[in-house]
């Protein structure tokens, strides 16, 4: 074991290929369904949507897919990114337990979302894509791939869910610096905005409300825009890869192996980019690590939603395929962690979750402040309240071991700073902020809204 701290890795280590886990799945991957017909969808189909690159990569055998070099001479501005032991919070909370985080905050926008929308912009390019649509929760999404867009010269127009739209004003002004424009969603621009404000024209909106009105905008362009998704699809899982291929080599540098590694789960992608290298020794090198996905027990996909075909969206125009859900309908309460308010899980991680390779675990919002203030405190760094989620699970474990006296390894995936997310902070230091469990009624409820889909 080394007795160093921080784990820094050459420039020349940003792996060179992307981890595909589809070649590794312990279960065939289950068909992506057309929203209207709910047969399987064509890549023409996608097409509309999509460049051939990105769909390719989505149904790819392939178990390592090459990282072009024009993406990693992108990736060189901030990657690789620090793996650090954690022993400040170590010696705070007596453990006999060794904790790691890889930290992804040190990327220009805060995040873990430029590892794909570099890659995702630089495809687009090459397919000659002009203009790009997407959504954004949280804003470090739209804030990631607005600066993306931006190196490559691509027009980008953002539906930024309404509630964090008004919480997080500074997200959007990033945006608009880059060169994005920048809506408020639901907007009166697409008809399912329209017809959802006539409705409800208070909507606080949400993650499928925005991603409905950003996939119209594009397959109603003519072929003038492409749509572009933060998370959820194999692709997106695949280039968020770097992150856990960079920390298998600085585990080793640091001399140990992890016994469990932990990551947030919204749609699934940092977990997925943290952890799938891990899995990958789970399924191929007789690695035995604990891999546990971490959720708000306000929007609480993986551990209360059902494991089914369901739409990508809340207006039933993306794709059907299946995942854990809450039911497409879902429209969550204002939590803070608005990066983690998404109706749905990725596939293959639900696929994973349901083998039971994955354990998920719900965490409630007051006990996960309590983590990302005790963490902020011990190491200097404010954890995205996304990021949180994953702190208070490493504690938890880690508390655990105090209790058991097992001096484990755990590593997790630390994905953004919360530098604009002070606002969450200031409530819950002002008694502002309350726990809310999402209620089974209302995921029983939203179950009588899937598509019949004859699988
Ligand atoms: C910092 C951060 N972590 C995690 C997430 C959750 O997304 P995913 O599950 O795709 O990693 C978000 C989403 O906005 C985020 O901003």
């Amino acid at each position: 074991m080394s007795d160093q701290y921080k784990f820094i890795l050459d420039e020349n280590k940003i792996p060179k290929a992307w981890y595909n886990i589809n070649a590794d799945l312990p279960v065939p991957p289950q068909p992506v369904l057309h929203p209207g017909t709910k047969e399987p969808v064509t890549p023409d189909f996608l097409s509309v949507l999509f460049p051939m690159s990105l769909i390719m990569q989505e149904i790819s055998p392939e178990r390592w897919i090459e990282i072009p070099e024009p993406i990693r001479e992108v990736y060189k501005l901030w990657r690789p990114t620090p793996l650090m032991r954690a022993v400040r919070l170590e010696k705070m909370l007596d453990t006999p337990a060794h904790i790691y985080y890889k930290y992804e905050g040190v990327s220009p926008v805060g995040s873990h979302k430029p590892n794909t929308a570099v890659a995702q912009a630089w495809f687009n390019k090459e397919a000659g894509t002009k203009a790009l649509t997407t959504e954004t929760g949280a804003g470090q999404w739209g804030s990631a791939l607005a600066m993306a867009c931006n190196f490559f010269g691509i027009d980008l127009e953002i539906y930024m869910v309404k509630v964090s739209y008004h919480q997080k004003p500074y997200r959007r002004v990033i945006m608009q610096n880059f060169g994005a424009e920048v809506y408020a969603s639901p907007t009166d621009r697409t008809q399912y905005g329209r017809a959802l404000l006539a409705q409800t024209p208070d909507s606080p909106g949400s993650l499928g409300i925005a991603i409905s009105e950003a996939v119209e905008a594009a397959a109603t362009s003519g072929g003038a825009k492409k749509y572009s998704l933060g998370s959820v699809l194999g692709h997106v899982l695949l280039h968020q890869t770097v992150i856990g291929l960079e920390a298998l080599q600085q585990m080793e540098m640091a001399g140990e192996y992890p016994d469990i590694v932990i990551g947030c789960a919204g749609g699934g992608s940092n977990f997925a980019g943290f952890t799938y290298p891990f899995l990958h020794q789970n399924f191929t090198a007789g690695k035995k690590t604990r891999v546990i996905a971490a959720e708000p027990a306000s929007c609480p996909s993986l551990t209360k939603g059902k494991y089914t075909f369901d739409y990508g969206d809340t207006a039933a125009m993306a794709p059907i395929v299946k995942m854990y859900t809450l039911g497409h309908t879902f429209v969550p309460p204002g939590i803070h962690a608005g990066g983690l308010r998404y109706h749905g899980m990725s596939p293959s991680v639900s696929a994973l979750v349901e083998h039971g390779d994955v354990e998920a675990r719900a965490v409630k919002q007051l006990a996960t402040f309590e983590a990302a203030v005790q963490f902020s405190k011990a190491e200097g760094i404010i954890p995205a309240p996304e990021s949180a989620h994953a702190v208070r699970v490493a504690i938890d474990e880690a508390l655990a071991c105090k209790q058991n006296g097992q001096g484990k390894v755990i590593a997790f995936n630390l994905s953004g700073h919360g530098h604009f997310d002070m606002m969450a902070y200031d409530a819950y230091h002002n008694q502002q902020l309350e726990d809310y469990e999402y209620p089974q009624a209302l995921v029983d409820e939203a179950m009588t809204h899937l598509p019949e889909v004859k699988m």
